[in-house]
């Protein structure tokens, strides 16, 4: 078989575009490697979200550069958003790469690869998908990657909700979502493979199903279809839109024992102006009274956001507004990024007015803020017992075994390795908590 090595930048939804290439891949006589220098194609899948992610990905092009020289029949290709923002730039500015291919690309990859075999030249393919909805065909026979315990199941692609700040509309293309039926499918195999969680996928998947599908299903509908499946134990969802957040879901995390008390829910930012500025088309108070609502149901709720700041004209009572947020609402996770202008976004247009030493300050106040905030959260759980489903051994030390509870917070604990393996529900009482990890005793 020939060898081929993959790298993956960004997001979830990146991770899960890598694993269907190195499917489609095997079935074409491909096996995945870890050594870039062994390969006969090297796919990297890119991220274009921040500026740094971009760099990271050039200064990794011209490091790559070198096996070209040495192997002159290598194929090297640079999929996903960066790749798709970029297109024939991209060669311009790598002449030495064979490949540029988009997200919507990755289902073609064979093809793609085999273009650049027999015509010898390098291949840009960035255009999107024509389709109303968004179809992930499964590959009968044998596959080279066994689901984890917990794994991602895409349901929705692309975004339109276009924030002033993201790129994700311009790399991913308009909102597509998947027919019921072939996620079911694709979960119960997973299942039968071995998965117990499932994660829902997608850049807002609380627009799923709105239209492209035979019929409109909302996705609350999704949720509950999904629960029922037998043998699935949890069920979560990623990335969520505090606009088209329903009531609906709400009641869904009440009926539904196996969705599991977290939601990540970002909010960008603590005040008005800047919301509006960003197009979030939502209000601080309408984010709290989602959140006041959804406490008020499910007591155990833990929350994630992701948080911007820095953006352009935010002044510092602006941002102390996103400080005082956090503080409300005692996330247990926050992503917290310094705003960085991307390409074709109509906030590039706006001056980038606040210095990178001022960004920076507020970074690390947010961070420190935040770690305080985890802190006091997992020091709630120390005495209680957890459920942790098994993901792997630990490597720290102390500790045999790691996985989540259901507040998505990372547990180490020890247990008795004849007894527990990973994909297991184990009971485990918590002792410690640092950071966003907590420590404990396997009880079962
Ligand atoms: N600058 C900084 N952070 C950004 N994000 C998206 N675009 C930008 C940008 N231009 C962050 C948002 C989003 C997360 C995935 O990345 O917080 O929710
Ligand atoms: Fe980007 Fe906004 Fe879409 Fe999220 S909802 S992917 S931040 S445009």
């Amino acid at each position: 078989m020939k060898q081929v090595y993959l790298d993956t930048f960004g997001c979830q939804m990146n991770v899960a575009d890598t694993d269907r290439m190195e499917l489609l891949l095997f079935h074409s006589g491909y096996i995945r490697t870890g050594e870039a220098q062994d390969a006969d194609l090297i796919l990297i899948n890119t991220c274009s979200i921040r500026d740094k992610a971009e760099q990271k990905i050039y200064s990794l092009a011209r490091n790559l550069k070198p096996l070209k020289e040495v192997n002159p029949d290598l194929i090297l290709g640079f999929t996903g958003c960066l790749a798709q923002q970029e297109g024939e730039q991209f060669l311009e500015k790598m002449p030495f790469v064979d490949l540029v291919i988009g997200p919507d690309g990755v289902e073609h990859i064979v093809r793609l690869v085999d273009e650049v075999k027999e015509k010898n030249v390098p291949v840009v393919r960035t255009q999107f998908d024509t389709d109303t909805n968004y179809k992930i065909p499964e590959l009968s026979g044998e596959t080279p990657l066994k689901p984890g315990s917990t794994t991602f199941v895409n349901i929705i692609k692309g975004c339109d909700k276009y924030c002033t700040f993201c790129v994700v509309p311009f790399t991913r293309g308009r909102e597509k979502s998947r027919e019921v039926e072939e996620i079911e499918q694709e979960v119960r195999l997973l299942v039968s493979r071995g998965a117990r969680e499932v994660v829902l996928l997608g850049q807002n998947v609380n627009a799923y199903g709105k239209r492209g599908l035979k019929r409109p299903v909302p996705f609350h509908e999704l949720l509950y279809r999904i629960a029922s499946i037998s043998g699935l134990e949890r069920l979560r969802f990623t990335t969520s839109h505090p606009k088209d957040f329903t009531r609906e879901c709400i009641s869904a995390y009440q009926d539904l024992d196996i969705l599991v008390n977290h939601l990540h829910l970002p909010v960008q930012s603590g005040n008005n102006r800047i919301l509006k500025e960003m197009r979030r088309m939502h209000t601080v108070e309408e984010y709290i009274s989602i959140i006041e609502e959804l406490k008020t149901a499910v007591p155990d709720m833990g929350l994630s956001t992701d948080i911007i700041v820095g953006y352009p004209g935010e002044s510092e009572s602006e941002f102390e507004d996103t400080l005082v947020l956090m503080e409300k609402i005692k996330f247990n996770n926050s992503y917290m990024f310094s705003y960085s202008p991307r390409p074709n976004t109509p906030a590039q247009d706006f001056p980038d007015s606040v210095p990178q030493s001022v960004k920076s300050a507020r970074l690390q106040r947010t961070i420190e803020l935040q770690k305080k905030l985890t802190l006091e959260q997992g020091e709630k759980f120390i005495g209680k017992e957890v459920d942790v489903l098994v993901e792997s051994e630990s490597f720290k030390s102390g500790a045999d075994f790691r996985g989540r509870n259901a507040q998505y917070w990372s547990v180490n604990f020890t247990g008795d390795k004849r007894q527990i393996s990973p994909g297991d529900m184990v009971k485990v009482v918590v002792e410690e908590a640092s950071g966003h990890v907590l420590r404990g005793r396997g009880v079962l």
